[in-house]
């Protein structure tokens, strides 16, 4: 997959401890990359990172296994993250570190901005250094979120030229981590020679080994493992979903791109480092009340019912919908699982959880997962998982 793009190339991760962290750092190892992940603890307890013991995986090599650095850190520390990046001298970034809930950033908007735009700015700004004293990373995908946008509910898909915006703190800081980003691009990587960087825009994913607060399958794992009835707060509140897999392809395969274009020869960028939509398929929006009956069938039984209070929930943006065409055109990325897929996985993998299977036993699982979505990425014509991509 990914041609061997990644095979043997040194990788730096913040947010490794995550939930998308967790899954990407094995997908990179097992695709033979030296991962350095950077990165506070996992966020919550129980979490994907510590359950299927992530940081003893070893890079799958040919030729003997591959390196995996663990480092635990904070991206607000710019002096560390700064020693962290020359000792791992990546050759790409991948950017997840962020603090991700919209709740919290209400609650705690300061620290939401220090760590999404200040923590954007310090690892944009290690990289300059990096770069200037000629050991830069060829590359960075800075994760993002389709929340940047400035959502004026009018229904329609944002394409990538669309406002910034923002309602909540979290919204906004995604929205202030794009802009820095473009202005680094405009004012410091703009050269041959200099990284290539870009943003990945992706909405709310789910997937086996998600804790994170307010995110409902989760809930629904815990509700239904404990044999009580899953409380649903926004029973009819519609949304995009997709499985962490679908936006972490699209980040691997961007990455791949900007590897491509930055060649040792350090050609002129040809147009990858920019932004990048990765949204689902048409199909994918549905009310939360499918997806907590998709999973109910999943799951093989267990009941729903509103939570008490249901009607004074917070404000919540109306649906946003991201047009990923030019993802599809120009990186050959395209949603591949349908949301029956996305959910079938995730219950598949709660249950395996609750059913108190062993670290090996959901390593497997993730791996599982991995194979079957490439799988069916092959299958359905994806130009990255028909190993295009080559370095
Ligand atoms: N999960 C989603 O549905 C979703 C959707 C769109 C975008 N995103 C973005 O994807 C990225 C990963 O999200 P996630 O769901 O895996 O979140 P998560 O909460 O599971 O993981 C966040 C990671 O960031 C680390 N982190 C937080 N503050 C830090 C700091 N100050 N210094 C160093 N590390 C810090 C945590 O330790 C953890 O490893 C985030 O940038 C998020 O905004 C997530």
């Amino acid at each position: 997959m990914f041609g061997d793009v990644y095979a043997g190339r040194r990788v730096f991760v913040t947010g490794h401890t995550g939930f998308k962290g967790s899954w990407l750092t094995l997908w990179l190892l097992d695709l033979g990359a030296d991962v350095t992940g950077y990165s506070l603890g996992p966020p919550t307890e129980p979490n994907l990172f510590d359950a299927a013991k992530i940081g003893t995986v070893e890079a799958k090599r040919p030729m003997g296994a591959g390196r995996f650095t663990d480092l635990r850190a904070d991206v607000r520390e710019r002096r560390a993250l700064g020693k962290a990046l020359e000792m791992a001298a990546p050759e790409i970034v991948f950017h997840l570190a962020a603090q991700p809930l919209v709740r919290r950033s209400s609650a705690e908007p300061h620290l939401t901005y220090e760590t999404n735009v200040m923590g954007t700015v310090n690892v944009l700004e290690e990289v300059r250094a990096l770069a200037a004293s000629g050991r830069g990373p060829r590359a960075v995908v800075n994760v993002t979120s389709d929340k940047c946008y400035e959502n004026l509910e009018t229904g329609h898909a944002y394409v990538e030229g669309d406002p910034l915006g923002g309602f909540d703190p979290y919204s906004s800081s995604k929205g202030c981590s794009e802009l820095v980003t473009a202005a680094y691009r405009r004012s410091f990587f703009g050269e041959s020679g200099m990284p290539r960087v870009a943003t990945a825009r992706a909405g709310n994913v789910i997937g086996g080994g998600d804790w994170g607060e307010d995110r409902i399958l989760p809930d629904c794992a815990r509700a239904l493992s404990a044999g009580q009835p899953i409380e649903v707060r926004n029973p009819g509140a519609v949304r995009p979903w997709q499985h962490a897999l679908e936006s972490l392809s699209g980040y691997l395969c961007l990455g791949a791109s900007l590897l491509r274009d930055a060649g040792e020869t350090g050609d002129e960028p040809n147009g990858f480092d920019g932004a990048w939509n990765f949204g689902p398929g048409s199909d994918a929006a549905l009310a939360v009340r499918e997806v907590v009956e998709l999973f109910l069938e999943a799951w093989g039984g267990g009941e729903w019912r509103p939570a008490p209070g249901a009607a004074q929930q917070p404000h919540e943006a109306g649906l946003l919908v991201l047009d990923a065409g030019k993802a599809a055109r120009e990186l050959g990325w395209r949603a591949t699982w349908s949301v029956t897929d996305a959910i079938n996985a995730t219950a598949r993998w709660y249950a395996e959880f609750y059913r108190g299977a062993e670290p090996e036993a959901l390593l497997a699982l993730c791996r599982g997962d991995i194979a079957a979505y490439c799988d069916a990425a092959a299958g359905s014509g994806a130009a990255w998982a028909a190993s295009e991509v080559s370095a």
